[in-house]
């Protein structure tokens, strides 16, 4: 008899648009392909950024490893069912930038949910809004829910105002990834070319550099989700 073990699913959620939800995932997408793990996205998201992406460039359906499909609209009980006891890898779901069932019931079902957020007050207060109410339902049904915060589209040099907002959030202990993942363009370029950083010419210093912090983010990640596991064993 063989045991089929679960995937790993990753969600990036936050009420909030624009803030790099369909950029991260397919970041860290790339990362965790390059390492040779088996990625699904699935793209909840009706703009469909993901799934443009992937049935627009060549580039992006020869990444080995790495697939794009568009997740189902409505009822998502069965499609929950279908990725929890057939499939295997990295589940990792792209959702819509606004706060929705839906939303929340991927989260409660995903092993760990991002939510990217500039440093700004009224990204913080929104991934935060998400992160309590996370906390709440966890605590409702019995099952923690991992949530971290991705800094995203940081400057490499703060203004005293993020600066203070960075301090704020420690202060108030919002879970985040210590990696800030930092404004460079050669996020961007991923969804022109076909390719994030990790599978883009890494002889081009912008690009080595965005792996580099990709990998340091993946990092984090997987420690995230190997604490969870462990707690759930425990
Ligand atoms: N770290 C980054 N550096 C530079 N540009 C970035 C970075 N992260 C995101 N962007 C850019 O910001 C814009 C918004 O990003 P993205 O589409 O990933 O956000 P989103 O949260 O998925 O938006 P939506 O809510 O519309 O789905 C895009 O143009 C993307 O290229
Ligand atoms: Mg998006």
């Amino acid at each position: 008899m063989t045991t089929h073990t679960p995937p790993t699913i990753i969600a990036f959620a936050s009420p909030k648009g624009g803030v790099g939800k369909s950029t991260a995932c397919l970041s860290i997408a790339g990362a965790l392909a390059h390492m040779g793990h088996k990625v699904q996205i699935i793209d909840f998201d009706q703009t469909q950024t993901l799934w443009r992406w992937y049935a627009t460039n060549d580039a992006a359906r020869n990444i080995p490893g790495l697939t794009v499909e568009q997740g189902p609209q409505g009822d998502i009980s069965s499609f929950v069912e279908d990725v929890y006891y057939k499939r295997d890898g990295y589940v990792l779901i792209d959702l819509a930038g606004t706060l929705t069932n839906q939303m929340l019931h991927l989260a409660v079902f995903a092993n760990l949910t991002i939510t990217p957020a500039q440093l700004s007050e009224p990204d913080i207060l929104e991934a935060n809004k998400l992160s309590v109410q996370l906390q709440e339902i966890g605590v409702r049904i019995g099952k923690p829910i991992v949530h971290r915060v991705l800094l995203n589209t940081v400057p490499f040099i703060l203004a005293s105002s993020q600066a203070y907002m960075l301090e704020q959030i420690d202060a108030n202990g919002i879970a985040r990834f210590e990696t800030l993942m930092h404004y460079r363009p050669a996020y961007s370029e991923s969804f022109l070319t076909g390719v994030p950083p990790h599978f883009a010419d890494r002889g081009r210093p912008p690009m080595a550099k965005a792996a580099q912090e990709l990998d340091s983010i993946v990092n984090e990640v997987l420690f995230a989700i190997s604490q969870d596991q462990q707690k759930a064993a425990a």
